[in-house]
């Protein structure tokens, strides 16, 4: 271990001279407006609790009503002792909310991604290695799912509908099953992919498309139901709009049962917790009557985006609650990230391998417990030419 402490030491020194190092910021959690470092409080501008629902009270009520009904823990995985008679019903409200015939609960998006593909990917499964095509921009827990399947993945350029087609095009092979993996909103960018085209190319192929609808889940769709109508696999998170924790695989029955018999993160891993599950369980009764909420997010978002591109910032192809100033080098984002939190303002950096090497930025998400006047207080810091950017795009 000596050995090879020294070399974690020397990959920290790099990391730090280039710009990449990451740290762990002390804060306390404030509201759902603000967060406090230090006993100050600042602006969150990088909560994914996009409609505020992480202190609503119907939530934290159900939370504590289920502890006490039934405990803190579950005890452990769902096949062993863990499936508690709470996940039924939930399990079924997800399955409705993404008109699928059923769905799963897993432990986090990262998990679900990571595990979920590994199970659905199996070569000794399915008689042949699969081919699949993924969206480059894709969320690391799917790249690391393909990867746990020993899978090479075929990436097209990111949201590039037509590259997609001719990669499928190129690999035309009847004798192995294809899939095509995307984000519906991808997490970094704040863009939407085609999901129309990607999924008629999956129809047009037999392919099967598993789409992350982590970003697009409660707060956009018909009623909050996300985007991901096209696909055949729906995976997303409890830990962005709903406002809690946890994750779900929406999927067909057949699917599901696999899955419990083969994915290895639902197998091996403690159930959900029921306070967890509780605030899950109200978030998902909540959804429907917050399309007030969802029009004010949209509304923030683009006064934002159109505030900040006239002020000469690249917000890339952002069209959601998710806007990137994007500065460019590491230490250039760096910079921008703290002249905001000297403003009172906090935005986290974000830098490869996040995201491509000359594009780190600022990620801003905007949610339903920011005002309008939060927005304008912002673009007044920004009006500063001697603010780090890239030229507009
Ligand atoms: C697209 C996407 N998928 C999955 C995840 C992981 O979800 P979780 O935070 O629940 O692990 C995230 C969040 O980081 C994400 O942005």
């Amino acid at each position: 271990m000596a050995g090879s402490e020294s070399r974690y030491g020397a990959f920290l020194e790099a990391r730090e001279r280039d710009g990449l190092r990451r740290d762990l910021t002390p804060v306390e959690a404030g509201d759902a407006r603000t967060i406090r470092i230090g006993g100050e409080a600042y602006l969150n501008l990088a909560s994914n609790d996009y409609l505020a629902l992480r202190f609503h009270p119907a939530l934290i009520e159900r939370a504590r009503a289920f502890a006490a009904e039934h405990g803190v823990g579950s005890g452990a995985s769902r096949l062993v002792t863990g499936n508690l008679s709470l996940f039924a019903p939930i399990e079924a409200k997800i399955a409705a909310l993404k008109q699928k015939q059923a769905a799963l609960i897993m432990a986090s998006g990262f998990q679900a991604n990571a595990a979920v593909l590994q199970a659905l990917l199996d070569r000794a499964v399915l008689g042949a290695e699969p081919l699949v095509f993924s969206d480059r921009f894709n969320h690391a827990s799917m790249h690391f799912g393909c990867a746990a399947a020993g899978i090479r993945e075929i990436r097209y350029r990111h949201g590039d509908a037509a590259h997609l087609g001719e990669l499928l095009t190129r690999h035309r092979d009847a004798s192995r099953p294809k899939f095509i993996l995307t984000e519906s909103v991808f997490s970094m960018d704040g863009d939407i992919a085609p999901l129309g085209e990607i999924g008629a190319l999956a129809r047009a192929n037999n392919a099967t498309l598993i789409a992350d609808d982590a970003h697009a889940t409660g707060i956009l769709g018909e009623g909050g139901r996300g985007l991901s109508a096209e696909a055949d696999v729906v995976i997303g998170t409890f830990s962005k709009a709903l406002g809690g924790f946890g994750a779900y695989v929406a999927c067909s029955p057949a699917l599901r049962d696999y899955l419990i018999n083969r994915c290895s993160g639902l197998i091996y891993s403690t159930a959900l917790p029921p306070p967890v599950l509780g605030a899950i369980d109200a978030a998902l009764d909540l959804l429907p009557s917050f399309e007030l909420e969802r029009t004010r997010v949209v509304d923030l978002a683009l006064r934002f985006r159109l505030g900040a591109r006239a002020l000469g910032f690249d917000t890339g192809a952002s069209t959601t609650q998710i806007v990137p100033l994007i500065a460019g080098s590491n230490h250039a984002a760096l910079t921008l990230s703290q002249r905001l939190r000297e403003a009172g303002f906090f935005a986290t950096a974000i830098r490869p391998p996040t995201v491509p090497a000359g594009t780190a930025r600022l990620r801003l998400a905007f949610t339903a417990a920011h005002r309008q006047a939060d927005i304008d207080a912002l673009l007044d810091v920004l009006d500063d030419r001697a603010l780090p950017r890239t030229a507009l795009g």
